[in-house]
């Protein structure tokens, strides 16, 4: 839109001239648009001739004068609604009584003028009005991108929804139809199966409450006080089973003792994420190693692993929703693809940073920086 097209439908020759001669000058520029607004005047001298304009061509501001010697400016307006809905009409005229601002307004114009105007008041009710079009615009054009990505979203969550329920489904059916004879012993791994499957659709169930918890803000949790070693290790501690079972060891490594003003919940879910991760991912006798220092400014937590690493070509996505590297060694690990963009929004809320880098097959590090501002150290 950078270029509006102004009709001024205005029979006085002098007030049609004004109006392309103040307008060919002038431009609108806000901080907030990337682009610069210029105009484009189209004069027309009565009604008839307005209305063929509009018929032809999109415009978007009509400056239309009310009393014109055939079609008055306040019968065209109903025609110019319908013919062309995003137009912002201004009534300009000397006869604006109250009478006709309120029946004007009523039937779709958006301002007054009144005659005669200088310069100034011209630009800046153009101002406005650029103002008015350009964010009536970026509204439109948000909803629409947000409709795509809630549509996405859904389409993938229906997925992977379907698909444990399927797999369950197709168990019980087999359990039912005692595919496999009377003896209850041989449906055991098929219930196993089915139970797996269940605790892989709780853990994305759960992803996704803390996802709706960030993107509707709320949050039932007090800011408080909170012991970055305290939440480490107690992170730590939740990951030992899983890790032992894997002969993988975790060591916290922590330079600095500091407290953080913040969610307990949001913090523990990006310990609890990158730590989950950095043993799933993992090899049998791996290593994570959790660093954590701090400076005046920030305090900075280094998840490192010894894993299966990430694909270069595979980083620009880690952190979007539903988002999994399928792979021979990912096959068998169950996951929803929520923790890292969950992460990255917690970490976001905080005005931190989260980066990765990898080395396929050697392992991943994970450094989060967290602000101190606003926050205290002990
Ligand atoms: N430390 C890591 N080493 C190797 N790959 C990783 C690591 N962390 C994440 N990934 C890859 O990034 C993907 C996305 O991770 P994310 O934590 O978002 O989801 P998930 O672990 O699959 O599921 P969830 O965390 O919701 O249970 C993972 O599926 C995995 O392929
Ligand atoms: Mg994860």
């Amino acid at each position: 839109m950078n270029k509006l097209k102004v009709l001024v439908v205005d029979d006085e020759p002098g007030i049609r001239s004004g109006v392309s001669r103040i307008l060919s000058r002038f431009t609108v520029d806000y901080p907030f648009m990337d682009e610069q607004i210029s105009f484009e005047v189209l004069e027309a001298e009565t009604g008839e001739i307005g209305l063929d304009i509009i018929d032809r061509e999109p415009v978007d501001v009509v400056l239309l004068d009310n009393k014109l010697p055939g079609v008055q400016g306040i019968d065209m307006l109903e025609t110019i609604r319908k013919k062309q809905p995003d137009a912002f009409i201004t009534m300009i005229t000397s006869h604006a009584s109250l009478d006709v601002a309120v029946k004007a307004t009523s039937i779709g114009a958006h301002d007054f003028v009144p005659k005669p105007f200088t310069p100034q008041e011209l630009k800046s009710s153009l101002e406005n009005i650029t103002k008015h079009l350009f964010l009536k615009k970026m509204t439109r054009q948000l909803q629409k991108e947000g409709k795509q990505i809630r549509f996405q979203f859904l389409q993938v969550l229906s997925h992977e929804l379907k698909a444990p329920i399927n797999a369950i489904e197709g168990y019980l059916n087999m359990i039912v139809n005692k595919q496999f004879g009377d003896n209850i012993s041989d449906y055991q791994e098929i219930t196993e199966r089915s139970l797996e499957r269940l605790k892989g659709m709780r853990g994305l169930i759960m992803d996704l409450l803390d996802l709706t918890r960030f993107e509707t803000g709320k949050n039932p949790s007090e800011p408080q006080e909170i012991d970055i070693r305290l939440l480490a290790q107690s992170a730590i501690d939740l990951h030992k089973p899983q890790a032992i079972q894997n002969d993988i060891s975790i060591r916290l490594h922590i330079d600095c003792d500091v407290c953080i003003y913040g969610v307990p919940d949001e913090l523990e879910i990006i310990f609890n994420n990158l730590l989950s991760n950095a043993v799933k991912y993992n090899k049998p006798n791996g290593k994570v190693d959790l660093y954590i220092s701090c400076d005046d400014a920030a305090v900075t937590i280094v998840f490192r692993d010894t894993g299966m690493g990430i694909p270069e070509s595979e980083m620009s996505n880690l952190f979007k929703e539903f988002f999994r590297i399928k792979t021979e060694e990912t096959k068998g690990i169950q996951g929803s693809g929520l923790g890292l963009s969950i992460v990255k929004k917690i970490v976001d809320i905080y005005r931190g940073t989260i980066e990765v880098e990898s080395t396929p097959g050697l392992g991943s590090v994970f450094t989060v920086q967290l602000p101190l501002s606003g926050k205290t150290t002990k």
